[in-house]
């Protein structure tokens, strides 16, 4: 059954009836068709994909032209769920200009149905540049992974008053600029509901504890991919990186032994 496509509106309109607000990352095609069956209201292309698709140590390094590529595989997928694509690093931190163009290429050549870029006060002219565009932004405060140079490494967000206070001022700057929807990463699960409590547009959260009005997790790590990979916040829904081993390992053994391809495959 083909879902309702889900607009920014609709996702107001479930944030302000109270219900939980769910999105996942997403890169290609093949995951987007598999994921929007479950439902999600959003799929984020996220410059995570530098990490997790790429094997980089951070996002530093993903540019706008990888961003439009991944999101347009993602769109072709047809997704019901809203599809934002994340603006990677130096491609809106020069200026408001520098921003607007960025946002409409994702937009344009990436077919993201909105943008999320990282950072408070400092972006806040180019978000309402963006947002005049016609363009809907996403904000994202805490643990931003384009700023782990500042921070010294994945380190989480808010724990001592002067850094919550600036999660919490941002956060208002952001709404005010015309965010539609703020992510909170990396900060104590209190100052999350604070600030959660303290918007009147939804705040979704990853490694920010339970009272935000959703929740986004990266789906390779959701889905088990890396078995390394075990910070406290994730949950693992399955353990795929031993599901696709024992199937590749089936297949070189079949192959070296003659028993595939077998009758029925040719
Ligand atoms: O890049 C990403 O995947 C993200 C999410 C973790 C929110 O920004």
């Amino acid at each position: 059954m083909t879902r309702h496509k889900i607009t920014v509106r609709d996702i107001g309109k479930k944030y302000e009836s109270g219900r939980k607000l769910t999105m996942i990352t997403c890169y290609d095609a093949a995951f987007a068709r598999i994921m929007d069956k479950a439902g999600p209201d959003m799929l984020l292309v996220g410059d995570s994909l530098g990490m997790v698709i790429q094997g980089r140590r951070n996002t530093l390094e993903v540019t706008l032209e990888e961003m439009a590529y991944h999101c347009r595989a993602v769109s072709r997928a047809n997704p019901a769920a809203h599809l934002i694509c994340d603006m990677p690093f130096m491609s809106y931190q020069i200026s408001p200009e520098q921003a607007l163009e960025s946002a409409g290429f994702l937009i344009r050549e990436g077919r993201g149905e909105s943008v999320k870029l990282e950072g408070g006060e400092e972006v806040a002219e180019s978000i309402a540049r963006i947002v005049k565009a016609g363009i809907p932004v996403v904000g994202h405060l805490g643990l931003t992974p384009q700023s782990i140079h500042k921070f010294g490494g994945f380190v989480m967000q808010g724990r001592d008053e002067e850094s919550a206070a600036r999660i919490r001022r941002d956060a208002l700057i952001l709404q005010e600029a015309g965010a539609f929807l703020i992510v909170l990463e990396g900060i104590p699960a209190t100052l999350a509901e604070d600030v959660t409590q303290s918007l009147r547009i939804p705040a979704v959260g990853i490694g920010a504890g339970p009272g935000c009005s959703g929740q986004v997790l990266v789906c390779y790590d959701m889905l088990g991919m890396d078995e390394r990979f075990n910070p406290r916040f994730l949950k693992k829904y399955a353990a795929l990186h031993e599901i696709i081993e024992n199937a590749a390992k089936a297949y070189v053994s079949e192959v070296e032994s003659g028993a595939f391809p077998g009758k029925e495959n040719y």
